[in-house]
């Protein structure tokens, strides 16, 4: 039989600890400078260190060469002391659930009296403090206040409240805290190495959420993943199952779901959840953790992975590409409705329908009138009227979406009937198309976002792109060629090699002649030039520079754009700090 690796990795020396700096720097220079009180009281949630902590306190304080910030492990103290050693009849340690009445608290006040046995110190551990009864405290307050200079106490509680006041003004208070991800994340990591168990991509990210922050809580679940695995490999789909996380592949679904505004995809990702058996609330929170994580790419782009700590490249890559579909804007208001979900969600309304109201406020953000709301509107728009850059914002918002569009939605059904591809294909796969650029080449995704797909025509092999600026036309065609990598990703994807065609998105009145006249010339010329495939429209903007008055107009949206930016990623960024700090985990300890 093995023991649990919660015991077999019990730390032995305050430098093993992980996560408690503020208590074991402050502890190890009191040690060092001789400077030890007679009562301490350790507090902080479980499985942190506490009860460990106390038993290397009794170490430092006994070992033959102490009292010291580091035990030696080599003196009969040190060993009787260690992890598997057999206890020291100096250091008493007492579990107060079972012995917390007068009579336990005279009995220790007795054995107090009694000078140690061998070494430097009698030292009782009150374990679990917290279950000693008001009259136990009041029996041991005189021991406690003045103890005999070769008695030590320290007490250990997940609850100091419940210590009473007059016993905890007599202690130094040093408070545990719950371990941070990223330590747990490093700690685990190790673990594995040393148990010379290799497991899966993720797995270890889903303990760690899993034991939200506690070190034993982590273990355990670690411990558990891996006997139940075969050949030493911990296996993600196991890990899911086990702990009930939800399976990435269910939040990929239902985040591409959520940015190609598929409602019914959406709905029925809900179903499966319910269908499944799954806890609707760990589905919410599963889905606010990953709306977390396309803010943190979004936001941090790069250096992602320096946050998301564990989380592989090709992962981050796809997380990227998500993050993109659903701009800044959308993702805060997102993940602010699925917040808000997860806080009310209570047993009396049916649970479907909890994330089924989640789902429609996420998928129209319309109906929310908060700022996010709004803002998410204004992506939109944006998005649609492509504006980021360019002067034609002044147009309004929906008018260039249908005047610049020259084959507009009812031609490209038309031509559904005919071939097998259509401009629908194209919209439905984008995403897939882009994920496979950014793999191929991150200039060239650089540019491609930005494009949107307007039309395809099945006769000519004619994939007509809106761009929003002359510039990212410029950057399409030049160095690196965004060109072929994106032709190559649609021929990946969608089988076809094509040819591309570029539109702009400008004011509706005057262009749209001009440029429907542009497009007949280009598409006329497709047979002539097969081998010229960049169909470039001459860039309208001098024909296209609208009447005076919207001139005017011009720059204003522009101004308000870029303060929408700003807005937009101070809002993210106050979103990250808060779905960052300390809070949800209390929130999620307190749930328990
Ligand atoms: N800060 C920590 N660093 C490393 N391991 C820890 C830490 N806290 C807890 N552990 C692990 O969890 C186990 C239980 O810790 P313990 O000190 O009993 O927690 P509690 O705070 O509930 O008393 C330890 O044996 C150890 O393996
Ligand atoms: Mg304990
Ligand atoms: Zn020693």
């Amino acid at each position: 039989m093995v023991t649990a690796l919660y015991r077999r990795y019990r730390p032995e020396a305050f430098a093993e600890l992980i996560g408690q700096a503020q208590v074991t720097t402050p502890l190890m220079t009191a040690l060092r400078n001789d400077r030890v009180n007679h009562a301490y009281l350790f507090s902080g949630p479980r499985g942190c260190g506490k009860t460990t902590s106390a038993r290397i306190l009794a170490r430092c304080l006994n070992c033959a060469e102490g009292p010291t910030d580091t035990p030696c492990g080599k003196c009969p103290s040190c060993i009787e002391l260690s992890r598997d050693g057999s206890g020291s009849v100096d250091v008493v340690e007492i579990d107060a659930a079972s012995h917390n009445g007068v009579d336990d608290a005279r009995d220790l006040r007795e054995r107090a009296a009694f000078a140690p046995a061998r070494d430097r110190y009698k030292i009782f551990i009150l374990d679990e403090a917290h279950m000693v009864t008001p009259q136990g405290f009041n029996a041991l307050l005189k021991i406690v206040e003045e103890p005999p200079a070769h008695v030590k106490f320290i007490f250990a509680t997940t609850e100091p409240d419940k210590v009473i006041s007059t016993i905890r003004s007599r202690t130094h208070h040093y408070p545990f805290r719950l371990v941070p991800p990223a330590q747990m994340h490093e700690y685990l990591e190790l673990m594995c190495k040393e148990e010379k168990v290799e497991v899966e991509a993720g797995v270890i990210a889903l303990v760690v959420r899993a034991g939200g922050g506690s070190v034993r809580d982590s273990l355990s679940l670690l411990d558990q993943l891996i006997a139940g695995s075969d050949d030493g490999k911990v296996s993600y789909d196991r890990a899911v199952a086990l702990l009930g996380f939800t399976h990435s592949a269910l939040l990929d679904t239902v985040i591409d779901a959520f940015s190609a505004k598929n409602s019914a995809a959406v709905f029925a990702s809900v179903d499966s959840v319910i269908q499944t058996g799954q806890d609707p609330r760990r589905f919410v929170e599963d889905l606010l953790e990953r709306l977390r994580d396309l803010i943190v790419v979004l936001a941090v782009g790069e250096k992602a992975d320096s946050v998301l700590r564990g989380v592989p490249k090709d992962e981050i890559e796809k997380l990227t590409t998500q993050a993109f579909g659903f701009g800044m804007a959308s993702l805060t208001h997102a993940s602010e409705v699925v917040s808000e979900t997860l806080n009310s969600m209570s047993g009396a309304t049916s649970p479907k329908l909890q994330l089924e109201l989640m789902c429609a406020k996420v998928l129209v953000p319309a109906a929310g009138d908060t700022e996010a709301g709004s803002l998410a509107r204004l992506d939109r728009l944006e998005r649609r009227v492509g504006m980021s850059g360019s002067a034609t914002a002044a147009a309004p918002a929906t008018a260039p979406a249908q005047g610049t569009s020259p084959a507009s939605a009812a031609p490209a059904t038309e031509t559904v009937a005919i071939a097998q591809l259509s401009t629908e294909d194209f919209k439905a796969a984008w995403a897939e198309i882009l994920a496979k650029v950014n793999k191929a080449s991150k200039s060239a995704w650089m540019v491609a976002f930005a494009l949107q797909v307007v039309d395809f025509d099945a006769a000519g092999v004619v994939l007509t792109l809106k761009f929003s600026s002359a510039r990212d036309l410029e950057a399409f065609k030049g160095e690196g060629s965004a060109t072929d990598v994106l032709r190559k990703a649609i021929d990946e994807v969608l089988g076809v090699t094509v040819m591309f065609k570029a539109q702009f998105s400008e004011p509706q009145t005057a262009p749209i002649a001009v440029v429907t006249e542009a497009v007949t010339k280009a598409e006329g010329s497709v047979a002539d030039e097969a081998d010229e495939d960049v169909l470039l429209l001459e860039e309208e903007a001098d024909a296209a520079e609208p009447a005076p008055s919207p001139v005017v107009e011009k720059a204003k949206p522009k101004s308000r754009n870029s303060k929408l930016v700003d807005e937009d990623s101070r809002y993210g960024e106050s979103l990250l700090r808060e779905m960052l700090g300390a809070e949800p985990i209390e929130d999620k300890k307190n749930t328990r």
